[in-house]
């Protein structure tokens, strides 16, 4: 059986005022019933149980976990009381699935992104967890870009290794994270990357051996806490020895410099919704083409994203075209489409000075 990990531990604020540094992405309910973490989750359940799912998040975010996925066991949620990157949860996650169930393939997620259809996805998944198992490889999974982002781990494709019922396996030549602008435009027009879309498949044993190759200190901070997994000194074990390690990525701490490198070619969409903008295509559309959550009265205005969350407020538009309105908690949001990058400035709890 494979176990699913889940990160959960990243902060933002790019969804506020529905997002704050207490509640960020990962939580929110942006569509349907369900937060990012639960559809997470929800995307797995037919072939992982609650029993072999990890979620791994920052210790002030574990009420949440428990409150959102109350099938999972305590002893699964793991909350990091400092925050030190992917590196740090994966290596964590590894540890405990070596302990806990031998040398199992690991499905590492991110928390926060948006895949359908959710059997395409599973198709591709299965057969990395074999093809990841056979050759222990590292496994990502690859999103064809559409625009020279920056935000993104860039992977070169190599050799085609398999095409296992139209899923295409690669090896990778290079795995490089975050290029800069100039970067990212040359590899795009090359036509030979992928986007890295955060998931990885592989052993436990393989990721380990990589991060004693290329992280050898996380093992060292890292292995004396797993052997407290279980007793009454985790806890405390937990508070003293995760924040010793140095705060970095798994996709540059270790996937820029492994090797056994391979990726999936993504035959699912995907999206890391970074933002009101990237949230509409997942909302209902008005027949004026505003894209809503609550109820929206329009008067010639299109166009428009408006989000309550209280489903059951209304929004009145007239005469407006691309903007945003959110409506959350006590606060309204209102931005011109084309301006909501600028939401940062406002978002930043120092900056908020009005
Ligand atoms: N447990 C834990 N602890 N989880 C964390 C931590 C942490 O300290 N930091 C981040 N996470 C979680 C986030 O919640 C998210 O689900 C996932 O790990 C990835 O972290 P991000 O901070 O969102 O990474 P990114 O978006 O900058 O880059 C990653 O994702 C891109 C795709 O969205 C990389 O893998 C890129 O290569 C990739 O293209
Ligand atoms: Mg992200």
């Amino acid at each position: 059986f494979p176990v699913a990990v889940i990160m959960a531990g990243g902060v933002g604020t790019r969804f506020w005022p529905l997002s704050t540094e207490d509640r960020p992405k990962q939580f929110l309910q942006l569509f349907g019933e369900r937060s990012l973490l639960q559809q997470t989750r929800d995307r797995l359940a037919a072939f992982v149980a609650p029993e072999h799912t990890l979620v791994l998040t920052n210790e002030r975010f574990t009420y949440l976990v428990r409150a959102q996925l109350p099938e999972i066991p305590e002893a699964n949620i793991i909350g990091e009381p400092a925050r030190r990157d992917t590196a740090g949860a994966v290596t964590l996650a590894a540890l405990l699935c070596r302990r806990r169930f031998g040398d199992p393939a690991m499905i590492v997620l991110p928390a926060d992104h948006v895949i359908q259809p959710v059997e395409e996805f599973q198709r591709v998944l299965a057969s990395a967890l074999e093809a990841a198992r056979r050759e222990k490889a590292l496994y990502a999974f690859g999103i064809p870009p559409t625009h020279p982002a920056t935000g993104y781990g860039y992977l070169e494709r190599g050799e085609k290794v398999l095409d296992d019922g139209g899923v295409v396996h690669y090896r990778l030549l290079r795995f490089k994270e975050k290029p800069d602008a100039e970067t990212a435009r040359a590899y795009v027009d090359s036509g030979r990357f992928f986007w890295n879309s955060g998931i990885f498949v592989w052993t436990a044993d393989t990721i380990l051996e990589a991060v004693r190759k290329h992280l050898p200190g996380h093992l060292g901070v890292l292995e004396p806490l797993a052997a407290l997994d279980g007793s009454d000194d985790w806890t405390t074990g937990l508070r003293r020895l995760f924040p010793l390690l140095p705060a970095v990525s798994i996709d540059y701490g270790v996937m820029e410099k492994a090797e056994n490198v391979r990726a999936v070619a993504a035959t699912f969409s995907w999206s890391d919704v970074g933002g009101w903008t990237a949230l509409e295509p997942f909302l209902e559309k008005d027949t004026s083409n505003n894209a809503c959550r609550g109820r929206v009265r329009s008067l010639k205005a299109g166009s428009n994203i408006v989000f309550c969350e209280d489903p059951e407020e209304t929004v009145s538009l007239i005469g407006v075209r691309d903007l945003i309105v959110v409506r959350a908690g006590k606060q309204t949001l209102v931005v011109p489409r084309q301006r909501a990058e600028e939401l940062k400035e406002l978002a930043e709890p120092k900056k908020r000075t009005v």
